[in-house]
This record gives C-alpha cells, structure tokens and sequence, in this order.
C-alpha cells in the first residue's frame, strides 16, 4: 500500500507498478540465472521501471525541475556497490526499490546499466547485493545535482 502511494506520488502509474509485480511473479524458482537472462530481465527492468525517469538512452534530463542524472557513461558506476545503495535506500528524488524490485532483479538491472550504457564488464551479483544490504552502509556523498 504504501508502496503504490509512494510511487503514485512520483508519478509512476499503475502500469509500471504491474509491470513491477509482474516482473517480480516472473522470478525463475531456485538457481541462479544464467547469464543470458541476468541480461534480459536487466533490461526488462531497466524499461519498465527505470526508464521513465533516466529516459531510454540512460541520459537522464526530466523537465519541471526534476533533476534526474545520466546513467550513460557514469563514473560513478565504475563502483558496482554505488548503484546497489540507491536502488536499496533511495535519494532525493530517486526511490527506493527494496520493496519493488526482487535482489536478484536489482542485481540484474544494475548489470545492465554499467554493462549496456557504460563499458563495466564485471557483473554485480546477488552475492553484491546481499553484502550491501547487510552492511547498510550510509549513502555516499555524491556532488551530482548539487
Ligand atoms: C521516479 C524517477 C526515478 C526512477 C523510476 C528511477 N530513478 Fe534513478 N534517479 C532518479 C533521481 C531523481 C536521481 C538523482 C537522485 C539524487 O541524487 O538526488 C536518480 C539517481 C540514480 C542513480 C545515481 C546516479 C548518480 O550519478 O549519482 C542511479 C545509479 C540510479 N538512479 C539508477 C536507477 C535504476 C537502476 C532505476 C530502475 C530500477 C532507477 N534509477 C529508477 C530518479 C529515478
């Protein structure tokens, strides 16, 4: 419930919130994933849920004030955790997805975004992602919308 107001407030509709359920009822039981449908789903993710804000080239932009920051050739990337902290606690005007995205979704997405729109090979696993959520690290300062 929560969840639903939470994104209606930032202007997500009901579709993508299906499309987020949806994804998440997709989950393939037990095993890892290959690395073909990481990759998949990874853009899965990205279209569905995170492009409506950093837009499909992963530029970023947004009108009305809304500041969203390029995810195409971002160096900030280059540090697989950084985008694994954001996806988990939110900041600023970017949402939290722990109650939307599955960890393994997360993972995928996040490999999609430093693979597909920058040139980070190294893949960020479940193994990533469950170190970050357990270390719950405070969000790194970061000087890009200010
Ligand atoms: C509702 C709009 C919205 C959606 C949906 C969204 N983002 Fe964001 N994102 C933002 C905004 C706004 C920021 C800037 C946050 C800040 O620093 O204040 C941001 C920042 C980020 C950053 C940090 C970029 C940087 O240079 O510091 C990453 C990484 C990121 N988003 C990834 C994603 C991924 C992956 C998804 C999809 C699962 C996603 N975002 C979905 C709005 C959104």
């Amino acid at each position: 419930m929560g969840v639903i107001m939470r994104l209606g407030a930032l202007g997500l509709g009901a579709v993508t919130l299906a499309a987020a359920v949806g994804l998440r009822a997709q989950d393939a039981p037990g095993g890892g994933p290959s690395a073909v449908e990481v990759s998949a789903e990874g853009r899965q993710v990205y279209e569905q849920i995170c492009q409506a804000c950093h837009m499909a080239d992963a530029m970023g932009g947004g009108g009305a004030g809304a500041k969203i920051p390029a995810l195409a050739g971002n160096p900030r990337l280059a540090d697989k955790d950084y985008g694994t902290i954001i996806l988990l606690k939110g900041r600023g005007g970017m949402p939290w997805f722990s109650d939307i995205l599955t960890p393994e979704q997360m993972a995928a997405v996040l490999t999609y975004v430093r693979g597909h729109f920058n040139d980070y090979k190294d893949p960020v696993t479940l193994a990533d992602v469950e170190r970050v959520n357990v270390a719950s690290p405070p969000v790194p300062d970061c000087n890009c919308t200010q």
